[in-house]
């Protein structure tokens, strides 16, 4: 694991709801290190895309500290890519033309080179020349993750990004973005509100709770790479993340963790 490369102190973040303000992130105080994948999980509307969007830059913040290599983040830049549960692809630009936004400073051939490389990472490359509505959910998701990966962004930031596929698809998409990972050596966070994901893919999960958002737990999945999801070991964090989302505390009893 390299260097840390992000460093969120004491970040507090207040949205006006009804005239009011209402206190959203809560003293959130996270350190990612260089190459990491961490996973965020939390009931929905307890901040987590709201966290990623103040990582971005697309949302400023009251209180704290967001630094990425030694340097506060104002603004969205290049050193960060993102995924969302849509793909968000532009309708009427083919898969390649939409790859190729954001590299306009490039020259023709350079440019063809990275979409190209790109649209291998994924699997797509011989679907450069068609439309979204032609791709499937699956594809499309891949094809939004290359789009996201062709300026080479030090963190991709994943919001639910495989949250609308089918399961099966879902499964595949996993182990794609596992081997993109391992390949671009890229930081990844991934916000996700599928448990086994997070414990299938992520060095560290981080466990929000709401209202407001608070960090509860940070999860080291102590599991080397290849994991089996049908394994004790991963049935015992899986299990770790899940009494935290129930009052019964009887569900700890039966496994010693
Ligand atoms: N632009 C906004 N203005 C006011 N409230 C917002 C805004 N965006 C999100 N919220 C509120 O902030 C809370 C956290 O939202 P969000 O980060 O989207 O949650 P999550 O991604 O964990 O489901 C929710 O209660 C949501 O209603
Ligand atoms: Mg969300």
């Amino acid at each position: 694991m390299g260097e840390q490369k992000l460093t969120i102190e004491h970040l507090n973040k207040n949205f006006e709801v009804d005239g009011k303000s209402v206190n959203i992130l809560n003293d959130i105080n996270l350190n990612i290190n260089e190459g990491e994948f961490v996973a965020i999980v939390g009931h929905s509307g307890c901040g987590k895309s709201t966290l990623l969007k103040i990582i971005a830059g697309l949302l400023d913040y009251e209180e704290g500290s967001v630094i990425l290599d030694n340097k506060k983040i104002t603004k969205p830049d290049i050193d960060r890519g993102m995924v969302f549960q849509e793909h968000r692809l532009f309708p009427w630009l083919t898969i390649k033309e939409n790859l190729a936004i954001g590299l306009d400073q490039l020259d023709k051939k350079e440019k063809e080179e990275i979409i190209s490389d790109h649209l291998k990472l994924v699997d797509l490359e011989d679907f450069g020349n068609v439309y979204p509505h032609q791709l499937s959910g699956g594809m499309s998701q891949r094809a939004a993750i290359a789009r996201a990966l062709v300026n080479a962004p030090k963190v991709l930031l994943l919001d639910e990004p495989f949250g609308a596929l089918d399961a099966l698809t879902k499964i595949t998409l996993q182990d794609e973005i596992l081997k993109i990972w391992e390949k671009e050596k890229t930081t990844m966070i991934m916000v996700t509100h599928d448990i086994e994901e997070a414990v299938y893919l992520a060095d560290r999960i981080v466990v929000m709770s709401a209202r407001p958002g608070r960090i509860k737990e940070i999860v080291n999945v102590n599991l080397g790479r290849s994991r089996d999801r049908g394994s004790v070991d991963f049935a015992r964090i899986k299990k770790r993340i899940l009494v935290h989302f129930f009052e019964d505390k009887s569900l700890t009893l039966e496994y010693n963790i």
